[in-house]
């Protein structure tokens, strides 16, 4: 038998969307809680006043007074690659690509860049709770080798996959139609389902990819048990443009991606800012998945997505940081800046709807919501202590919060990789602040 760990702190988590079950029924709350986790699963979650007299004898418990658990974090778009590149001045999309973006991804077929950047990219996703993300590679096999090595050395589940581009690019930086499939299977035999971790085919918008590596795609993608789509739609009006100039055939951006059979259940699209309402009908009822970016929607300047309307069509959205274009690697610090978006449409964002999205939320969009996204018994123990006292400011504002749901708020607002006091992984520390 192995030995169980229990972990006391005060205990939130996800049970349902509150969009469709109530704010009320969509979360569970223990003041004094404690979770028990076993084998790296969560083995029970209670008050601790209940669960600490049943313990096995000689059980470790860990407490952590003025702090509250979550779910890990679940990040469900970003590009490990451009991790050095955030915060780049100036352009909105397509600019944006060509000067800063492609240059920077440039070096990534160099594995031993492509690992120090992967260490760096891991360490901050873990100092701010996030504990799974689907993640973008470059062009470069070598990329993915070098993400899924650091991956595996802290056992997290984790999605990603080698960029497809062979045209609208720099020829530095293109594949063809059949080395991109080619390297794709090589690295899907390699990776996926290897313990905790999962491959995308990962096409990089429909500009960069002709129609026979779309084509391709599309093949690969139905032919592992699954396997994710990851690509970008609809961010940018001039990119839609031309999207429409480049396929005049097609009805439209997603037509592009559906004609070619990359649609469906585990397909997740970054963005979607710009999405008309059959779009929207298509990808609710294909089981496809939206990535809402925030940070980098407003960064780029790229326009305000529309959570009620996309949602209203039964689209399974995810939280996504998208860096380097978003700029945080924060699920709390995009939070704050999707309520920011929905305050631009005269919309509100709950902070248990928040709280949704940024866990349950993104395990349901990435078709992984039996293993992750909540602590339910049976799940994989991966979550984020959160610590009351992180700032003088938060500790401030939370000592003057009267309800959980004022306190959770506050933490969405101000919180950030200052919030995350220690970050867990099939429970195992993965990430602990300096004190
Ligand atoms: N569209 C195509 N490539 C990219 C990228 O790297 N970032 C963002 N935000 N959008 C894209
Ligand atoms: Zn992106």
């Amino acid at each position: 038998m192995p030995q169980a760990k229990a972990f006391r702190a005060a205990l939130l988590h996800s049970l349902a969307d509150p969009r469709e079950v109530g704010i009320e029924a969509s979360y569970e709350y223990f003041e004094d809680g404690l979770l028990v986790v076993e084998d790296g699963k969560v083995a029970q979650i209670g008050a601790a006043a209940e669960l600490l007299a049943s313990l096995p004898a000689g059980t470790e418990v860990t407490e952590y007074p003025d702090a509250l658990i979550t779910p890990g974090f679940i990040d469900t778009h970003i590009h490990y690659p451009q991790t050095g590149m955030i915060a780049s001045y100036g352009e909105q999309l397509l600019d944006w690509l060509n000067t800063y973006t492609f240059p920077t991804e440039r070096a990534f077929g160099d594995a031993a860049h492509a690992g120090e950047v992967a260490e760096v990219f891991l360490k901050e996703l873990l100092r701010n709770g996030t504990t799974t993300a689907l993640v973008f590679g470059s062009v470069h096999k070598e990329s993915v080798d070098a993400f899924f090595e650091a991956c595996e050395k802290r056992n997290l589940r984790m999605i990603a996959g080698k960029v497809l581009m062979d045209r609208n690019a720099p020829g530095y930086l293109t594949d063809t139609a059949e080395s991109g499939y080619a390297d794709s299977k090589a690295l899907i035999e390699r990776w996926h389902g290897k313990g905790r971790l999962h491959y995308a085919v990962t096409p990089r918008f429909a500009p960069t990819s002709t129609p026979e590596q779309l084509t391709l795609a599309g093949k690969l993608f139905q032919e592992y048990p699954d396997l994710y789509m990851h690509t970008h739609l609809s961010e940018n009006r001039q990119e839609i443009e031309w999207v429409r100039e480049l396929f005049p055939e097609r009805k439209g951006y997603l037509d592009v991606y559906d004609h070619h059979g990359l649609i469906g259940a585990r397909s997740v699209f970054a963005h979607g800012v710009h999405l008309c309402d059959d779009e929207c009908q298509r990808l609710g009822e294909t089981g496809s998945a939206v990535a809402f970016c925030p940070t980098s929607n407003l960064f780029l300047g790229s326009g305000l997505f529309d959570l009620e309307k996309v949602e209203g069509y039964g689209v399974r959205v995810g939280l996504g940081t998208d860096v380097g274009a978003g700029t945080s690697f924060s699920q709390l610090q995009s939070l704050n800046e999707a309520y920011k978006v929905m305050q631009l449409q005269g919309k509100k964002l709950d902070p248990f709807k928040s709280l949704y999205l940024a866990t349950l939320g993104g395990a349901r969009a990435l078709y992984l919501d039996d293993r992750i996204g909540n602590l339910q018994p049976g799940k994989e123990a991966d979550f984020v202590v959160l610590d009351y006292k992180a700032t003088p400011l938060i500790d401030f504002r939370l000592s003057q919060a009267t309800t959980l749901e004022e306190k959770l708020f506050a933490l969405t607002i101000l919180g950030d990789d200052r919030a995350v006091k220690e970050t867990y992984a099939a429970g195992v520390s993965v990430h602990r602040k300096e004190a």
